[in-house]
């Protein structure tokens, strides 16, 4: 008898093993139904007979046939512009868990109590790219995360490095164009990104980050990532705190180096994104733990507004992570482009309770954001299902546009001030806004960067140089003395080692 439970247990656990949820999703859609799932139908739901479904040859017209019609018009426009940034990228669902209390500090419903779970929505990405590049390329990331609260939508969407390029918005298509293709020869142009970069010494610490052996995680699951902006919050009586976040994975952080990368890029380009959806298939759910630094307007008095740059990190000496939370992804997406490609994650997505970021490159990303999801996705994108705030009912006076319109608010008055029982706004007990803070253009982090490399053991200071001296490498002359100048400025003997290492 407990021979056979073995037996069948062994087989189950070789089954689970070999069993191969992306390969197999159509066999297993197969399993799940009884037979055809229905009679096909053209989009506006007539029949098709056998004899439409099947040939156009010989037959008087093709323009009578709806089936083929509807099939040949819509597939020509099932392409929509793909992000500017971020296109290739892998999504899931599962839910937030509140672990520690922090409702003392901010008031967000969300957070209230431990326990707590919200449902959420989360898309991983490489930053540049195509949608079908590889996602296993030396490359920052995004870890965007939708918590669908009872107060409506969250957004923060994080970045695999803890600072971010540029503190000033001005320069952010500048950088992405750097780091693009050449528009006159059409191909991407190393030196361009480096004479870029280098032109702004504040992205140096990012670089080192992305060339060190974080550049490369070795499966979204093992990647951290960090909403960088310093968040203003508030609790209940009206006092602000200030937060960074930070999503630490619970499976540890691991990477690949570049020779692994560049190998397993090669057989699969989708190696991250198959390796989600087949952790969250088999039942491996992946975790993060979700910490915050906090900072009291006291704090905020010694430290100065140097907490809100972005190319700089908030000590965690001075600032230790506190852990709140956990995000678990548990499900996987039943439709690519209906839950994946269409969400839109906008860092104006706020809920009561946490304000945004009070720095001007937060405040470009408000605009930016919807800009880019009004033009992918029309402008009523909240109203695609994956965008909803389903927990919510929407009382709003936007009205009409492209589709999907939803209701469109039925009979609901379409203007505000109204005497007909329209929707009203209620009535905040203290009038939260953000601070105003005095921002500068000079260069913080150059120390950060300098400790950054100090700090790292002695092989990932040596892969970090062939890393940088292999991305620099194929740059024209007069941009590495640039590089290795500015880098020098940073770190004497890693611009020593580079130079070496590039036989300048
Ligand atoms: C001037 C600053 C920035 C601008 C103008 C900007 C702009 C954009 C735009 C237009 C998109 C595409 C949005 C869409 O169509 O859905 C995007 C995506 C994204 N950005 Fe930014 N961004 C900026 C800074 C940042 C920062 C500081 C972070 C991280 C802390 C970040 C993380 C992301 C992520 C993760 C995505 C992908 C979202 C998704 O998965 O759909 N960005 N950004």
């Amino acid at each position: 008898m407990f021979g056979l439970l073995i037996t069948i247990a062994l087989v189950a656990a070789v089954d689970m093993e070999e069993w191969d949820p992306i390969k197999n999703q159509l066999k297993d859609f197969m399993a799940s139904t009884d037979g055809p799932i229905g009679t096909l139908t053209t989009s506006g739901g007539t029949p098709v007979s056998d004899h439409e479904a099947t040939s156009t040859l010989d037959t008087d017209s093709v323009i009578d046939n709806e089936y083929f019609l509807d099939k040949i018009t819509h597939f020509v426009e099932e392409k929509i512009p793909e992000r500017i940034v971020h296109p290739k990228g892998s999504g899931a669902f599962g839910y937030f868990e509140v672990t520690h209390d922090i409702s003392d500090i901010c008031k967000a419903n969300f957070l209230s109590k431990v326990g707590k779970k919200t449902p959420i929505a989360a898309r991983l990405s490489t930053t540049r790219g195509n949608r079908g590049g590889s996602d296993v390329n030396r490359d920052t990331r995004g870890m965007s995360i939708k918590f669908y609260t009872e107060e409506g939508n969250l957004d923060l969407t994080g970045f695999s490095t803890s600072v971010f390029t540029i503190k000033d918005a001005v320069h952010f298509d500048s950088a992405n164009h750097a780091a693009g293709i050449n528009p006159a020869t059409g191909f991407t142009d190393i030196s361009t990104f480096w004479d870029f970069l280098s032109s702004l010494p504040e992205s140096i610490f990012l670089v080192l980050q992305l060339f060190s052996d974080l550049g490369i995680p070795a499966g979204y699951a093992h990647m951290a990532a960090h909403p960088i902006h310093t968040y203003q919050v508030v609790n209940d009586c009206g006092v602000y705190h200030f937060v960074r976040f930070h999503f630490i994975p619970d499976a540890g952080i691991k990477h690949l180096t570049s020779a692994e990368a560049k190998n397993i890029s090669s057989n699969d380009p989708d190696f991250m994104g198959r390796d989600l959806f087949t952790r969250i298939a088999k039942g491996q759910y992946p975790t993060w733990t979700v910490s915050v630094q906090i900072l009291s307007e006291a704090d905020l008095k010694k430290t100065g507004h140097i907490v809100f740059d972005v190319t700089t990190l908030i000590s965690t000496r001075d600032f230790p992570l506190l852990p709140v939370g956990k995000i678990v992804l548990n499900e996987n997406p039943n439709n690519y482009h209906a839950q994946v490609e269409q969400m839109a994650f906008c860092p104006s997505s706020l809920v009561p309770g946490i304000l945004g970021a009070p720095d001007k490159l937060f405040l470009a990303r408000r605009l930016a954001y919807r800009h880019s999801q009004m033009y992918r996705l029309g402008s009523n994108f909240k109203k695609i299902p994956v965008n909803c705030p389903f927990r919510v009912d929407t009382h709003t006076y936007v009205r009409d546009g492209v589709p999907p319109v939803g209701d469109n608010e039925k009979g609901a008055p379409n203007y505000y001030p109204n005497s007909f029982n329209g929707a009203e706004p209620y009535r905040e007990k203290y009038n939260s806004k953000l601070i105003k803070i005095k921002e500068t253009s000079r260069v913080n982090n150059l120390g950060q960067a300098a400790e950054y490399y100090e700090e790292l053991s002695s092989g990932e200071k040596s892969r970090l140089i062939d890393n940088f001296s292999d991305g620099l490498k194929g740059a024209l002359p007069m941009i590495q003395i640039k590089v290795l100048n500015l880098i020098k400025r940073i770190h004497r003997k890693l611009g020593e080692q580079l130079a070496k290492k590039l036989k300048m």
